[in-house]
């Protein structure tokens, strides 16, 4: 994805008086103001297989796709499949599939209203999505301000207990934890958010936590402090990770915030790991004022967000720097 960023850096990304939330600081979503009332918010996100059950990819790979209009403040209205799949396994599995995204775009109440499919050796499937949210309400990732506290809205780790799956080594129930933690829409979460009103807020998907919120402090011109410790982790992945097993993305992510993250020396490289794991439709990491922390941690809680952790404050300091304590 590094090679992505640079890529993309030898193309002029348009800027235009009316988006109000581009490229810039590889934020989750695109907004567009339509008018005083509305702006639009464009994403579009879909991965290969995570679990061998159809219906459960289809379902995670929709919340994973609605997950990014929630991060940025918003409420998805209408999506569109994106599919690639091998004509020999269409009529047995591709039903399934979107079976499992239709439901969950439902539980979103958001309209699939068509889609485009290609011939494709290996599936793939998730959702574009287009959303609304009030101009000036939209919470980028861009806006975390010195003296912010941190929260993570759902635990990590999936990307280990799902490779975990694919050799063989996750027992049924952790990996039901972890598809449970996935399929879960992160829309309770932004609900409370957005009654609160909250500085700054990301979700956690394949960059990982560190990733994720290394974007958060470049754009916000910040820096963090992690502790290890408070970060939420699924019941499974440690013992996983014991036995070696970590997704290449994860290697990856941790590499490529090396030059951004400043690790307690007490921290292994598995605990470093961890942090980096690349995450499936992980949660919400919300930058919040002080004043406000008990209100949005009330909100989550009588919004049925079982995860509400409080994991790091915003700092002064070097912008774009994370310290990670133990
Ligand atoms: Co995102
Ligand atoms: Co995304």
């Amino acid at each position: 994805m590094e090679d992505l960023v640079q890529v993309l850096s030898k193309i002029k990304m348009p800027t235009h008086d009316d988006l109000l939330v581009g490229t810039e600081t590889g934020d989750d979503a695109a907004v567009y103001q339509l008018n005083e009332h509305t702006a639009l918010i464009l994403t579009v996100d879909f991965f290969t297989p995570i679990t061998d059950d159809p219906f459960e990819f289809g379902s995670i790979a929709a919340a994973n796709s609605l997950s990014d209009v929630y991060a940025m403040g918003g409420k998805p209205l209408l999506a569109m499949n994106v599919v690639g799949f091998p004509a020999d396994l269409v009529h047995e599995m591709l039903a399934d599939v979107l079976k499992g995204g239709y439901a969950k775009a439902a539980e979103a109440d958001c309209l699939i209203v068509g889609g485009h499919t290609i011939d494709d050796p290996e599936p793939k499937y998730g959702l574009s999505v287009v959303g609304i949210v009030e101009p000036g309400k939209q919470v980028s990732n861009a806006n975390a301000k010195p003296g912010d506290v941190l929260v993570l809205t759902k635990p990590i780790g999936t990307g280990i207990i799902t490779t975990g799956c694919k050799q063989g080594s996750s027992p049924p129930d952790v990996l039901r934890g972890a598809v449970e933690n996935m399929a879960t829409l992160n829309r309770a979460a932004a609900d409370a958010m957005v009654k609160v009103g909250v500085n700054s807020c990301t979700d956690v998907t394949g960059f990982g936590l560190m990733g994720h919120l290394r974007s958060m402090v470049r754009g916000s011109k910040v820096s963090a402090k992690i502790r290890f410790g408070d970060v939420p982790v699924l019941s499974g992945a440690w013992d996983l990770l014991q036995q070696d097993i970590v997704p290449g993305g994860t290697f990856r992510n941790l590499q490529s915030v090396s030059d951004s993250v400043h690790w307690h020396e007490d921290l292994t490289e598995k605990q470093r790991l961890l942090l980096c794991d690349a995450q499936t439709s992980g949660g919400l990491l919300i930058s919040v004022s002080q004043e406000r922390l008990q209100s949005l941690l009330s909100e989550l809680d009588a919004a049925g967000v079982a995860t509400r952790a409080v994991v790091g404050d915003i700092t002064e300091g070097n912008p774009g720097e994370i310290h990670v304590t133990a």
